[in-house]
């Protein structure tokens, strides 16, 4: 059987185009004072990092940001937005070298509208600041520590590099997917337990990426397809409809397993919650758990209600394949494996919508050439007219 063939090669690639995470870690970062931080963060976009601890008797943190200027004589930028998620409303240090001194400075700003910024007071205190760029690799560093304004579990934080500074302002930023996502949120406090696990979060990640690969991303719309073009073929009767729930119960089983150790991992997430990743492997799980027990409560083939079933369980299942997918990709730009991976997952995606599109057509040509063509392909289990055991009708 062609497709059986064909998942085959699906899972073996798969297997191939999932692997370790390679991703740079702050934990090698060389820093001054190094000991005042108790943990740190490789930031989503920019290749930046935040190393921080939180002091809660004086509900302050020490914070050092380090990333590259986007050229030679730019600036970086670090900060707190109390009164929203984006630009707007920040709080923001900016480090650059002072063309005016040749040293290294840096400056709080309130940035209360896109456009040129101005220095000013910020509605913060902030003290002991300082800058550092390594004239080697560019980097820049910003050290500072902060009254933390509100809850420090539960912060906005907001990152930016920029690529020149005229007469003593920073210049606009680039607007790269890069830089308009360079914000998140920053638990103060439940950063400070995952310091020292660095090397085992990798590999709790790597395995969680895995998993949900494999499951939401692979199996659940190999399954689709198993139930969408096998049932054509007369002769895979019953067989698709094995094939199908065999799929899709053990891609649940293993999409769960994934999904707990997402819920893990969040649960002593490094300060940043991934807020779209997680809502979406949430979303997930419930419709694919509702989609499991549907299966319990479907009505009968000839049942008036079982035309509103398929239709139900059909959109759910699409819901699933688009949602997994996007959540997969989701997932990939979070743990950055490196681009070879993402590009694996791209060429199998392209392979199965390849795969579904053959099938598509192979199955309208089979239909159509049908002794009986009033039987449509797609209108469920057993339609070639015969009358069947049905295999899980209670
Ligand atoms: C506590 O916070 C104040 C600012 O409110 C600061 O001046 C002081 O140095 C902080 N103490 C410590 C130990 O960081
Ligand atoms: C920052 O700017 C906003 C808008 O102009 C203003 O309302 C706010 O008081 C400013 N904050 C400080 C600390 O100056
Ligand atoms: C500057 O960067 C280079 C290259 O990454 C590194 O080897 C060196 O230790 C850095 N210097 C300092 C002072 O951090």
């Amino acid at each position: 059987m062609a497709s059986r063939r064909s998942l085959l090669v699906v899972f073996v690639l798969s297997l191939i185009a999932v692997s370790p995470a390679t991703s740079l870690t702050c934990s090698t970062q060389k820093l001054t004072n190094s000991n005042l931080y108790s943990a740190c963060l490789d930031l989503p976009t920019l290749g930046s990092s935040l190393h921080y601890s939180y002091d809660a008797a004086n509900s302050s943190a020490a914070v050092a940001y380090v990333a590259t200027p986007s050229k030679s004589g730019g600036w970086v930028s670090w900060a707190l937005n109390p009164s929203g998620t984006k630009m707007v409303g920040s709080q923001a240090l900016i480090a650059f070298r002072d063309s005016s001194t040749g040293a290294m400075a840096v400056k709080t700003y309130n940035i209360s509208s896109y456009g040129p910024v101005q220095e000013s007071k910020i509605s913060f205190e902030v003290w002991d600041m300082a800058a550092e760029e390594n004239t080697t690799d560019g980097t820049m560093k910003i050290y500072a520590k902060i009254k933390v304004p509100g809850d420090a579990s539960k912060l906005n934080q907001v990152w930016q590099v920029g690529p020149s500074v005229t007469d003593g302002t920073p210049d606009k930023h680039d607007f790269g997917s890069g830089n308009m996502n360079a914000m998140g949120t920053l638990d103060l406090v439940a950063g400070q337990t995952v310091a020292t696990s660095g090397g085992s979060r990798t590999k709790k990640k790597n395995i969680h990426g895995i998993l949900n690969v494999i499951s939401w991303g692979i199996m659940f719309p190999v399954g689709v397809i198993i139930a969408r073009y096998l049932r054509a073929f007369p002769s895979a009767d019953p067989a698709w409809f094995y094939l199908h729930v065999l799929c899709q119960v053990s891609a649940y089983i293993i999409g769960v397993s994934g999904w707990g150790t997402g819920l893990k991992l969040g649960s002593e997430s490094s300060g940043i919650v991934y807020s779209t990743h997680r809502n979406l492997g949430i979303t997930l799980f419930c419709i694919a758990t509702v989609q499991i027990f549907a299966l319990l409560v479907r009505p009968k083939k000839d049942h008036k209600y079982r035309f509103y079933w398929n239709i139900y369980h059909h959109g759910i299942g699409y819901a699933i394949v688009i949602l997994g997918i996007l959540n997969v990709f989701k997932g990939y730009n979070i743990l950055r494996p490196g681009e070879k991976w993402k590009s694996g997952y791209i060429i199998l995606i392209a392979i199965l919508g390849g795969i579904a599109l053959f099938l598509e057509v192979v199955t309208c040509i089979v239909v159509l050439n049908r002794p009986d063509k009033t039987t449509k392909p797609y209108d469920g289990y057993t339609n070639n007219g015969q009358s069947r055991q049905e295999p899980l009708a209670p």
